[in-house]
């Protein structure tokens, strides 16, 4: 399986969210493979937006998605969300973002948070910056996806040489992963022939829906012949 996914971090509002789901899928034709995941992760208030609206659109193959999780099942934690809060139709979490960790989010939480996730229906998508980073949040490892974005790629517009996803993937031993780090659609053909990269997780572009569409076109295109 290969993954799209848009990480929209802390941008959108409702009425952002319906015109980028018209934007996306009106005077579209996609090529839906099957064998390619293209997931949303909108801020939390608009995942019911991005849900409804998304199923009102006839092809409606994108998932939804959220970009945190807590380590509590429920309990007296405000501003926390918990994985038995969220609809059903969420299948995927991103946790340990660089951006959250530069907010204080340990290692120790992530496991936590990844320990919570244990024997749910949620897949996490468990993002690292390095390979440090890596060894410290590598104490559950069953149905996970793991993405790697480092720091300086992220919002960059530079994103990580080609050499180094190599490096990367001798030292953690990970025989596929994730890319993020300012992925557009302009580099984006020189990443997806990368065979161990099994998906991306796009931020600044995927807040333009005809961009992330562009984007959805070339991962469709090249995953063609896997339907
Ligand atoms: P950019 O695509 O904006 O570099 O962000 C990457 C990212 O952080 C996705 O989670």
């Amino acid at each position: 399986m290969k993954y799209l996914i848009a990480n929209w971090k802390q941008n959108g509002n409702i009425e952002f969210t319906k015109n980028w789901i018209n934007g996306y899928y009106d005077n579209h034709d996609f090529n839906i493979r099957n064998k390619v995941n293209v997931i949303v992760c909108p801020p939390f208030p608009l995942v019911y937006v991005f849900k409804e609206c998304n199923l009102q659109k006839p092809k409606n193959f994108v998932k939804v998605g959220v970009q945190d999780i807590s380590s509590f099942k429920d309990g007296p934690h405000t501003g926390e969300t918990g994985v038995g809060q969220l609809s059903t139709d969420v299948k995927y979490i991103i946790v340990g973002h660089s951006e959250r960790r530069k907010r204080g989010e340990s290692p120790k939480l992530i496991n936590e948070k990844l320990e919570m996730l244990i024997g749910s229906d949620k897949t996490p998508i468990v993002c690292f910056s390095s390979i440090e980073e890596f060894n410290m949040i590598t104490k559950y490892t069953e149905n996970m996806l793991f993405a790697y974005e480092p720091v300086d790629s992220i919002g960059t517009g530079n994103p990580a040489s080609i050499e180094s996803l190599h490096y990367l993937k001798d030292k953690t031993g990970l025989s596929e992963y994730i890319y993020g780090g300012s992925i557009d659609k302009n580099n984006f053909a020189d990443y997806l022939s990368i065979d161990f990269i099994n998906g991306f997780l796009v931020g600044g572009a995927s807040l333009d829906p005809i961009s992330f569409a562009s984007l959805t076109d070339q991962i469709f295109e090249t995953y063609k012949d896997e339907n």
